[in-house]
Formats: structure tokens, sequence, C-alpha cells
């Protein structure tokens, strides 16, 4: 497969990371995104994003000429140069490891229909998981490449990659080098590598990343409880460029989709005898829960109002969001609750009330708790419990 032989790719999965691949590839090839829930592909006939993603919105109408909303894989397949499996890989906590089944149905269904098509798995795996389906198939032909882009922003981070990494056969990267570098914008730097090590690249940076967020959490604790100022010692710390700063601002936990089942996946394939500090990342987090709700309830409030409950302001999800956690322990005591989330079209989340009435939100809660804040909640005559201290995700 040469790059000036791509003419159709497929994409199973249009999601978030399918619906960027999507709008990124688009911009040169055809591409056909495949998906099993029927509303997802209705919404892409109708040029409506199934995510929010503003650049997405805008591309699936630029570009409709080369996007095609499928919900048949077999037609899917004809003439496909490329499948790329953008699924879902739930972390499951009685197996101890991410749930594969979706991927391994796709890629058996995939490889009976037409063994010789290459498939790019962009889904994060386990280690080890893109050499066993190829010894699964006798092929060489999976290939595992980590995608890393921020829901809210999916889009412009994929036409704008921080680095592309391919993992898998020598003889099947080279095929697929020219066409993923066809694709970004500001040419990355790429890194080539065995499947099993790019797999790792993407478990250890999530890790990375929830590491960092516990480790500016845990010195946000810290300080709150000792009454001193948090922005002036992020800044005295983050001034030193090994340190950097950037990803440094506190909240109440991390969460989402990716780092909570990232890291819990890393943290199950590593050995217990010379890995301490990951395994100790999740603990962190989980204590940071504890102390902000603690905070929240010592204050003693009547009413506590929640303020959106995404994970990242940009975001449309809730998945693992950390004020969901924090709303949780809330629930235990007799504090009454509402929730301010315009995401949600229904009367109540977890049985409580949704008010989606901003004034009356604001006038019916003693304390607003936001895990970030905006200029909308500043302005409100109203008393906030937030830890953003510099107004940024
Ligand atoms: N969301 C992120 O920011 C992000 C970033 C990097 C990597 N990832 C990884 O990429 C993968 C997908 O994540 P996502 O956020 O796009 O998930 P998502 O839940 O947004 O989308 C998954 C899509 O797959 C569809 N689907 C499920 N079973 C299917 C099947 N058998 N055939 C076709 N479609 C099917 C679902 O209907 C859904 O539309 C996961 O492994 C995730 O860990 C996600």
């Amino acid at each position: 497969m040469k790059e000036n032989k791509i003419k159709k790719v497929s994409i199973f999965g249009a999601g978030y990371v399918g619906c960027a691949l999507a709008g990124t590839i688009s911009n040169k090839y055809e591409v056909d995104l495949y998906d099993i829930d029927i509303e997802r592909i209705n919404l892409l006939k109708a040029n409506i994003s199934p995510i929010k993603d503003e650049l997405f919105q805008k591309t699936l109408k630029s570009n409709k000429k080369n996007i095609f909303p499928k919900i048949n894989r077999k037609i899917t397949l004809k003439d496909c140069d490329l499948c790329i499996l953008c699924l879902p890989t739930n972390y499951q906590d009685h197996k101890k490891g991410f749930d594969t089944s979706i991927l391994e149905k796709e890629i058996k269904r995939i490889k009976n229909l037409n063994n010789k098509i290459p498939i790019l798995i962009k889904s994060t795996v386990p280690v080890g998981f893109t050499d066993l389906q190829n010894k699964k198939f006798q092929s060489s032909n999976i290939l595992f490449s980590p995608e890393f882009l921020r829901e809210g922003m999916a889009l412009e981070d994929n036409l704008n990659p921080s680095r592309i990494i391919i993992g898998g056969s020598k003889k099947h990267r080279k095929n697929l080098i020219k066409f993923l570098c066809s694709l970004s914008k500001n040419n990355p730097p790429l890194i080539e590598m065995e499947s099993s090590e790019a797999e790792l690249v993407k478990l250890f940076s999530n890790s990375y990343l929830a590491m960092r967020v516990a480790f500016f959490n845990e010195l946000d604790s810290f300080s709150f409880e000792k009454g001193l100022e948090m922005k002036r010692i992020i800044e005295g710390i983050s001034s030193d460029p090994r340190i950097g700063n950037y990803y440094n601002n506190p909240s109440f936990g991390f969460g989402g989709y990716c780092l909570p089942k990232d890291l819990k996946q890393l943290s199950s394939q590593l050995n217990s005898d010379s890995s301490y500090l990951i395994k100790s990342i999740d603990k962190s987090n989980q204590a940071r829960f504890e102390f902000i709700s603690k905070k929240i309830i010592d204050l003693k409030p009547s009413s506590v109002g929640i303020y959106r409950l995404q994970m990242k302001s940009a975001s449309d999800n809730f998945k693992e969001a950390a004020v969901i956690e924090i709303l949780k322990k809330i629930l235990k005591t007799k504090i009454k609750v509402y929730i301010y989330e315009p995401l949600i079209k229904d009367k109540s989340y977890m049985d409580i009330e949704i008010k989606n009435n901003y004034e009356d939100f604001i006038k019916s809660c003693d304390i607003v708790i936001a895990n970030r804040t905006d200029d909308k909640l500043k302005k409100s005559d109203v008393k906030i419990f937030t830890r953003d201290i510099f107004g940024e995700n």
C-alpha cells in the first residue's frame, strides 16, 4: 500500500477519536465512518457532529464529499485500503484490565472479510495486544498508533499532533508512514517502534499526566490546609524550566474517559515489586476527592450547587468527571444538592434536581462548587468553592 494508492479509509467508531480522524483524513482522502449506533450515523448523515467539537462540525460540512457515514460493515470494507479502529476499551474492575472484546470481534470480522486490509489500531490497548492479534491471525498487518487528542479539541489536536508514533512490523510501518505524515499540518516528529513499545508510550504518557495532576493537587491540599497562597507557590515551582509553567492548575482531581482507565490498565500490568510510584497515583486522587468534599462539607452549607458536570470546559463528556466523585460524597450528607448543566435536558441526574434556569440555580444555593470556573459564574452573587487558580483546563 503506497501513499498514492490510498483512496479510501474505513474508520470503525464515530466517537471522539473516530470523528477527529475522519475530519483530518477527509481533507485528502475518502473516509467511510462506520458505527453501530444508528443515531450517530443519522446525525452524521445530516452533517451534525455527534461530538462536541466546533472544528469537526465545520469540517463535516466542508468535507462532506469525502465523509461517508455507514452502518453496514461489509459495505464499509469494500474497496477499503486501510481500516482504522477507534473503538471503546473500557476498564473492567473485575478483570483488572481493559475490555478489548469489541476490538477483538471487529478484527476477526475484518480478517474474515479481507485478510489483506491493513488494520491500524487507534484505541488504547493493553501492552502486547497488537502482537497477540497478529499472532492469532498469522499476520503482520495489524499496527498500533497511539492517539493523544484532548476532548473538545479533538480535530485541532489531530491536525497538529505533538508527535506521530507508529508501532508494528517494519514492512507495514513503512507503508503507513507517508500516509500518516501527509495528514498533519505541523510536520511533527515521527517515531517508529514495535507495537508493544507504542502501546507502552500511550499508557505511560497518560499515567504521567495523571501523576502531574495529582502532584499539583497534593501541593494544593497542603497549601490550602496551611492557608498559603497557591498561585505564588505554583509560579515559584513552575518557573524551573525542568518543571515548566503548564498543566499545573489544581482541580478536584483527575478524571474523564482516559486518564483513570489508562492508569489502572498500566498499574495492573506493572510488576508490584518494582513499581510503587504509578500504583500510588490513583490513591492520591482518591485522597484528593476525600479532601475536597470534606472542605465543602465543613463549610456547613444547607444547599450546594454543582456548576457543570463535564470534566473539562470544552468537553460534553461526564465520564468519571472529578466533580461527580465530590457530588457522590456530598450526597451522603443531609446537604441539599442542585445541578446546573445545560448539556442535560432531563429534569434530574442521579436523582438530583437539574436547575438550568441560571438565576434560580444561583438563588437556591448557599455555595456553588465548580471544578472549573468561568466569567458567568465569577460575576454571580454567590459564594464559590473552586480550586481553579489559573482559569484554565
Ligand atoms: N476520548 C479521548 O480523548 C481519547 C484519546 C485518545 C485515545 N482514546 C481511546 O480511543 C478509543 C475510543 O475512544 P473514544 O473517546 O473515541 O470513544 P467513544 O465512546 O467516544 O466512541 C466509541 C464509538 O465506537 C462505537 N462502537 C462501539 N462498538 C462498535 C462496533 N462494534 N463497531 C463500530 N462502532 C462501535 C460507539 O458507538 C461509539 O460511537 C478508546 O480506546 C480510548 O481509550 C480516546
